[in-house]
């Protein structure tokens, strides 16, 4: 066994810090997924909560990028909304996409929701990270993540994807203290899984707040902000990172979270951003569908974000958002290297 409470010293832990490492780590979000050969292999054989339920699919799945490319970080197979069953939400992906059978639909609804408890059950993640910080036995750092609170009661009161989340905002408009019950119970539950993570063998985390980008400043302010703040609040620590990823909002909202690093979407001029979050780092933009297009044209556009960030410390390099499953792999392996070939050449 790994000892769990071990930070991997590598160029993204000391990019999350902001302390010299030799060249710009990158990884990249959903790095394990649909675009992979190896990864369609395994989900022609099970659900994809199959696949979060069974530690060693999903420890395998986790691994595949990382033999594939000199990625610099994994991060663990599973779902933002993996733990709304255990808060009482039944969920299913029958489409691919999440679909919950009881969405909240009302304050009692919201009462009757539990907080999730890590230690109430068997949870398979957590034992998929042991198995994979076991395997990776300190060459990379593995990330554990969560939903952020507004991103959550997105689904959990639509009860699937929606284009601008209408329903789930009039209901927060509409009943201000269900609202907060709601974001308290998801921000609570969150904090309490990303430790668990971090207990299990995570060594940097990731809060997505991946519908964030639908709110104006108010309501960022209002339904958002103050709930990712309290998850950053309980589980930060001298030795492990906390990234905040809410896609879509101004940097300038995001001031005051106290996050070690900040996403960026691909909208956003990353150099921009990094001096809005100073003196905490930043992690990002490629758009995603760049690497659907001339290889070169990625390469290009990978080299123009490692000149604005060129002598900067706290950066990642990642994708605006996540991987999409039309994706060549060969592109992936590309950007990969073109970020450490160029940042280790001092160029
Ligand atoms: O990044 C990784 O490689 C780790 C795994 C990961 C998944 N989901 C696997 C997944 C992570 C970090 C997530 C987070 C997640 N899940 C978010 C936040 C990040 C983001 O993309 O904005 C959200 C909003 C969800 C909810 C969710 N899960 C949706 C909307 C969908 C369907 C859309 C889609 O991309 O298919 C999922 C399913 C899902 N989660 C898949 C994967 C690999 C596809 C499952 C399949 O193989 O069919």
């Amino acid at each position: 066994m790994s000892d769990a409470s071990t930070t991997v010293a590598s160029p993204f832990v000391e990019a999350c810090f902001g302390r010299p490492h030799e060249r710009v780590p990158i990884w990249m979000m959903r790095q394990a997924g649909r675009y992979l050969p190896e990864y369609r292999n395994v989900r022609e054989q099970y659900t994809f909560l199959e696949m979060c339920h069974t530690p060693k699919v999903a420890a395998e799945v986790t691994l595949q990028p990382l033999r594939r490319f000199d990625l610099d970080a994994a991060i663990i197979f599973s779902d933002i909304l993996i733990f709304l069953p255990d808060m009482g939400l039944r969920i299913d992906f029958p489409g691919g996409g999440p679909q919950i059978e009881n969405p909240v639909s009302s304050p009692a609804d919201v009462d009757a929701l539990v907080e999730f408890d890590p230690a109430a059950g068997e949870h398979a993640v957590y034992e998929a990270i042991r198995i994979c910080t076991a395997e990776l036995a300190g060459t990379k750092p593995l990330i554990g993540f969560s939903g952020a609170p507004y991103t959550l009661a997105c689904y959990a009161i639509e009860g699937k994807g929606s284009k601008d989340w209408s329903q789930a905002k009039a209901f927060l408009h509409r009943h201000p203290e269900a609202a907060d019950a709601l974001l308290s119970k998801l921000a609570e539950s969150a904090a309490r899984h990303l430790q668990a993570q971090i207990d299990a063998g995570a060594s940097v985390v990731q809060i997505f707040d991946s519908w964030a980008g639908s709110l104006g400043r108010e309501d960022f302010e209002t339904f958002s902000k103050p709930y990712i703040t309290r998850i950053v609040d309980a589980v930060k620590r001298p030795d492990i990172p906390v990234i905040v990823f809410a896609r879509g909002v101004p940097p300038d909202w995001q001031t005051g979270i106290g996050a070690d690093v900040y996403g960026i979407d691909w909208r956003t001029d990353i150099r921009f951003a990094h001096d809005a979050l100073a003196p905490a780092g930043v992690q990002g933009n490629l758009d995603p569908a760049l690497l659907l297009g001339p290889v070169e044209l990625a390469v290009e556009r990978t080299a123009r974000i490692l000149d604005r960030m060129r002598g900067l410390d706290r950066f990642i390099f990642n994708l605006g958002h996540g991987v999409l499953p039309q994706t060549p792999p060969e592109t992936v392996g590309t950007i990969v290297d073109t970020v450490h070939s160029i940042s280790t050449d001092g160029a």
